[in-house]
């Protein structure tokens, strides 16, 4: 008897496999499908499609063995795994799961978050550009090179909005504004999906960390969140709506909690919000053991409580905690999860395999010569070295020192990033051994000027160490220069995940360095490569000439060397506020006002300010020069009130002044000057980024409807108020250029 019924099961696992895998209908629908691969699945292999464990190995090597986590893919218990790269890892390891009595192939995630093999600029830089469709694209080939290396997920965009810069993170995000972060958000959702999943370069993407994890108390990561409702709404939600309109695969929770209550438990977040309010029906990954760390959160005592509680708030799979995989059979078991949530998970995450095309081919992602072709495609480079450029900004530029020309006969190069390759990476570079496709600054220099010019080169200093020992050295060499380039910064390591810092300043003797430097009395260019904004106001108050070249990645050297000779004239602007001082923070430019506003920076009696310290930022967000001016004159509105819902179209002529072609980048802002709820001092609502020949006009229209004039109210209802409004437009938050108010008649 029990081997007959053995044999029936058998036959019928072989067949309702074959079909599974194989012999699916191009008539079913994926729904179907699923349907009919969820009816075979025991809980056990359903609970583990829910598990994701980062792989035991890195690049290169063999596979070994690393705990139980290769019986478990065999035993059809995995769902997921991150950190697995490269087309033969992904194909052993697809390989054994295809010895699963279902053959559900496993889905492969990797940070892939400012480039695979090719490094991009770090988010923030990228931001800097204002350049959509150069963030999609840098998001395109992203995805193109990490598909064609076996990957199918990657864990970008972060879209968190984050006003202080002692948060490491800032480097991985768009920065502090919610207009900018949420187009951004959908630029790189598009970049990495591509024509959509199925496709051959198309990876999922995850918006993360969802929410609010940008606004950790005091800058410092993984911390405490606690904030209004509206301001939840208003400035830290948009982006993720963004990501989820622009059709992003997955969301990832966050480390922190949010008024008490964890993200990876919140189901305000992740089921009244996410999956309800906003429809996604992609599935919802926690961050890295996030699911157990609920327990140090003291929000409950143990594993199996965290994964009862992770899991009824619709937190679909569980990243390296193991909650899920040790105790959610049990609790199903127990009825505490009703196996229907369960299979709701499940059914979301089958989804996505269904719909990368895994079950049709698991295999398909893991092709040699593809990833041979597309980790070694000199266009994207190309395109790195394009979008590097414009991430640039020209924060200062006494007297036009630059442009250099090209004739310059001594360039003396100094600083302990000039020569530096790893050091451009950036935090969440994928660490690749072969230094060969970075192009440090010196080098750059050097692809410029060929033979022409004489570079000579002192280290001057350490990133970090206090040590003065090669500053004569350095002096020495900026004498017999005509022009002295210094480069100065953070290490790769100094901004990113965990690396919250209470000190921005730059670091160690950096700046002591430019002051010797300076002494000299030759003229001074520094360009300071950071994965945050820096405080470096000696610097800036004295030295002619300043580039904020971030972490540009493997095209640095050349991007930066494009910018200094003026073969690329700068365009890029600042996506977050550089602070005059730590004590500051956060800052932002789209504050509220308050009831005593200070007037002026001598304004401090009794007035929100310090009385000790400046209200404002060292360089204002939107900031940035140009080697070129643009004027900004003739501000038409086509009507001066918006009624009954039509829009009114602003427009005015830009004019390049300068002698040099250039972007600009106008920024419209708008403030709703008395309202229901206190209203910030102006928002961000529109940009262009204009191209302009010398002595060439362009008329710039914007158009104003009602979603620009909107916002939450007291009740959280996204409404209008009929009223005046101010309208600014200009080159920075704190350079408006034309002013005009105009009136919302009605709602
Ligand atoms: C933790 C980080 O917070 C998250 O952003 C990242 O994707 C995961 N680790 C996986 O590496």
């Amino acid at each position: 008897m029990y081997r007959l019924t053995f044999l029936f099961r058998s036959c019928f696992l072989f067949f309702a496999t074959l079909q599974t895998v194989a012999g699916f209908s191009q008539k079913k629908t994926i729904d179907q499908k699923i349907d009919s691969v969820l009816k075979l699945m025991t809980l056990d292999e359903k609970v583990g499609q829910m598990n994701q464990y980062s792989g035991p190995w890195a690049h290169t090597g063999p596979i070994t063995e690393q705990g139980d986590f290769l019986q478990q893919v065999k035993g059809g218990k995995l769902g997921s795994l991150l950190n697995i790269n490269g087309v033969q890892h992904t194909r052993e390891l697809q390989q054994i799961a295809m010895q699963s009595r279902l053959k559900i192939p496993l889905l492969f995630g990797q940070d892939v978050i400012h480039g695979y093999r090719t490094t991009f600029p770090i988010p923030l830089a990228e931001a800097a550009s204002w350049d959509l469709q150069a963030i999609e694209l840098s998001a395109r080939i992203a995805a193109t090179e990490a598909a064609a290396s076996g990957i199918h997920w990657t864990f970008a965009p972060m879209v968190d909005i984050a006003r202080d810069p002692r948060w490491g993170r800032v480097m991985e995000g768009a920065g502090e504004d919610t207009y900018l972060g949420s187009q951004i958000a959908g630029a790189r959702v598009r970049g990495f999906q591509g024509k959509g999943l199925g496709n051959i370069d198309a990876v999922m993407a995850c918006a993360k960390h969802f929410a609010a994890y940008g606004a950790a108390i005091g800058g410092r990561d993984y911390n405490s969140v606690d904030m209004s409702e509206r301001t939840l709404w208003e400035f830290y939600l948009p982006p993720f709506k963004a990501a989820a309109d622009a059709g992003a695969a997955t969301f990832m929770n966050s480390f922190n909690d949010l008024n008490g209550i964890p993200a990876t438990a919140n189901s305000y977040l992740q089921k009244d919000i996410l999956k309800g309010k906003w429809k996604f029906k992609g599935f919802i990954v926690s961050d890295w053991g996030s699911v157990g760390e609920m327990v140090k959160h003291g929000y409950v005592k143990n594993n199996y409580e965290a994964a009862l509680a992770a899991v009824l708030a619709g937190n679909d799979m569980d990243m390296e905690s193991r909650a899920y995989r040790n105790h959610l059979a049990q609790l199903v078991k127990e009825n505490k999860v009703p196996v229907a949530v369960v299979n709701e998970a499940v059914k979301r995450i089958l989804k996505k395999k269904f719909e990368l095309g895994l079950f049709d081919d698991p295999y398909k992602f893991s092709n040699a010569q593809r990833e041979q072709q597309e980790l070694n495609n000199p266009e994207h480079k190309k395109i790195a070295r394009d979008i590097s450029k414009k991430s640039i900004v020209l924060l200062k530029n006494e007297n036009n020192l630059l442009p250099l020309s090209k004739n310059i006969k001594t360039i003396a190069v100094i600083g302990p990033l000039a020569k530096s390759k790893m050091e451009m990476l950036g935090f969440w570079s994928t660490g690749w051994p072969d230094s060969n496709y970075i192009v440090s600054q010196y080098e750059g220099l050097q692809n410029k000027l060929g033979t022409g010019a004489k570079l000579l080169y002192a280290r001057g200093c350490g990133i970090e160490d206090s040590s003065r020992n090669g500053f004569d050295e350095a002096i020495a060499i900026a004498q017999q220069a005509d022009v002295v380039i210094i480069s100065v910064g953070e290490k790769r390591d100094m901004s990113g995940e965990a690396k919250s810092r209470s000190n921005i300043h730059l670091p160690g003797v950096q700046e002591e360095l430019i002051k010797a430097i300076y002494s000299t009395g030759k003229p001074v260019v520094v360009l300071i490569s950071a994965g945050r904004p820096l405080i470096f106001n000696w610097t800036a108050d004295h030295v002619q000439s300043i580039l904020y070249t971030w972490w540009l990645g493997d095209e640095a050297g050349n991007a930066i060397a494009d910018v200094l000779f003026g073969d690329y004239n700068p365009s890029g602007k600042l996506p977050m506020t550089f602070p005059l001082t730590e004590g500051q923070l956060p800052i932002y430019y789209n504050h509220f006002n308050t009831g005593r506003p200070a007037e002026n920076d001598r304004d401090r009696f009794y007035r929100s300010a310090y009385i000790d310290l400046s209200i404002h930022p060292k360089f204002p967000f939107g900031y940035g020069l140009s080697y070129t001016n643009f004027k900004y004159d003739n501000l038409k509105l086509s009507s001066a009130t918006i009624k009954d819902g039509k829009t009114i179209d602003v427009s005015f002529t830009l004019t390049n002044t300068g002698k040099y072609s250039g972007e600009e980048v106008v920024q419209l802002y708008l403030r709703d000057e008395v309202a229901s709820v206190v209203r910030p001092v102006k928002e961000l609502k529109d940009f262009r980024k204009v191209f302009l020949q010398p002595g060439e006009s362009k008329q710039v229209t914007f158009i104003i409807n009602k979603e620009k004039l909107s916002f939450y109210n007291q009740k959280l209802q996204w409404i209008t108020e009929p009223g005046k409004f101010d309208l600014m437009i200009g080159s920075s938050s704190d350079d408006i250029r034309l002013k005009q108010s105009f009136e919302l008649n009605g709602n």
